[in-house]
């Protein structure tokens, strides 16, 4: 972002700050919101939490945070604030009750944790109200444009990579090919990911039309090299469905196939998060209070090339970080 840009305006003092964690939780929003309140709490300012995501700043579930509020927590799972997902704050009438309870409890700029949808919601309520608000990007999914890594990512794939090394077990004693479906939504970062990690066989992404006549083919011509078994990695939002649609699919073409379907589902969100989320959301964390103590506003702030980077909040929904085509290649070369 621009030093002259439109999203940094002289700042008042600030004394209250809230902070919300919203949508799909992440392992590392935890991390986040010890930072902020810690972070906050250096520079003289009241951290305030919101639970429940924007529900809570609907139905003014507000609590003050102190240092200890937060203590330990570093290393949990989920987030303490909770988390929903409220399609309601489309509705500009929900967003002004919003703004209504911020200020009525004297909070001067509000942290939101969260994907991109909140980030839409949080635009919204910061350009309507000239309100200061930032974004951290903490989802699973890896899906936010301006920065190269989400809150959450990497404790999701090694989660993912543990359990998948664990059925690569059954199906090597078993001679079975499994179909293995990640999470993503619409993204086949967690996907791509753990095929490369796992040695996966096959690697089935949205990002990537998936024709199955050669899929079958292809898991032919694995057979005819002696392999028993196989790991075939279906990322969600794939053109040919769900893992369970697409093993059908491939049984129906190979009915001697012995195949098996395992959906992860949510153990990739949950657990302990590894060290990379735990410093990424400190850091963002600690970036975001002084982001906001400069008058910056409008913004996520993400890590860009190991730096911190701000993105309008407009951009961040806007755009998508697109896959890397070349480990798409190098999951394909590795599976020979
Ligand atoms: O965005 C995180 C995510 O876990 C996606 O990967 C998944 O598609 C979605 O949330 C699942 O949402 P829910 O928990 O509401 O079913």
């Amino acid at each position: 972002m621009k030093e002259n840009s439109e999203n940094i305006k002289v700042q008042k003092k600030l004394n209250r700050i809230g902070v919300l964690t919203s949508g799909g939780d992440a392992p590392g929003m935890n991390a986040a919101i010890r930072s902020v309140v810690r972070s906050a709490i250096y520079n003289n300012i009241q951290p305030v939490g919101i639970y429940r995501g924007y529900y809570g700043l609907v139905n003014r579930q507000f609590v003050t945070m102190q240092s200890h509020s937060v203590s330990k927590i570093i290393s949990q799972g989920g987030t303490i604030l909770k988390s929903s997902r409220l399609p309601e704050f489309d509705k500009r009438e929900y967003r002004d009750i919003a703004i209504e309870n911020l200020r009525e409890a004297s909070i001067d700029a509000l942290v939101v944790i969260g994907g991109d949808g909140s980030f839409r919601g949080a635009h919204l309520l910061a350009t309507e109200n000239d309100f200061p608000i930032v974004g951290l990007p903490g989802t699973i999914d890896n899906d936010i444009f301006g920065t190269d890594f989400t809150i959450g990512f990497d404790t999701a794939i090694n989660t993912a990579v543990e359990a998948i090394d664990k059925i690569r077990d059954t199906a090597d004693s078993h001679n079975l090919v499994f179909f293995v479906e990640v999470m993503g939504r619409n993204t086949g970062f967690i996907g791509l990911y753990t095929a490369i990690a796992t040695g996966a066989e096959a690697t089935i992404i949205p990002e990537v039309h998936t024709d199955i006549d050669s899929l079958c083919d292809y898991l032919l011509k694995e057979r005819r090299k002696n392999k028993t078994s196989g790991i075939v990695i279906v990322a969600e939002g794939s053109d040919q469905g769900s893992a369970t649609e697409i093993a059908a699919k491939v049984k129906a073409k190979i009915p001697d196939y012995e195949t098996r379907v395992t959906t992860l589902g949510h153990i990739q969100r949950g657990g302990s998060p590894t060290c990379n989320d735990r410093v990424l959301a400190s850091t963002l964390g600690n970036a975001s209070i002084n982001a906001l103590i400069s008058g910056i506003s409008d913004v996520m702030i993400g890590q860009v090339n190991g730096l911190v980077a701000y993105t309008p909040f407009a951009e961040a929904c806007a755009k998508h970080n697109p896959i890397n085509q070349k480990w798409i290649e190098v999951a394909h070369i590795l599976s020979l």
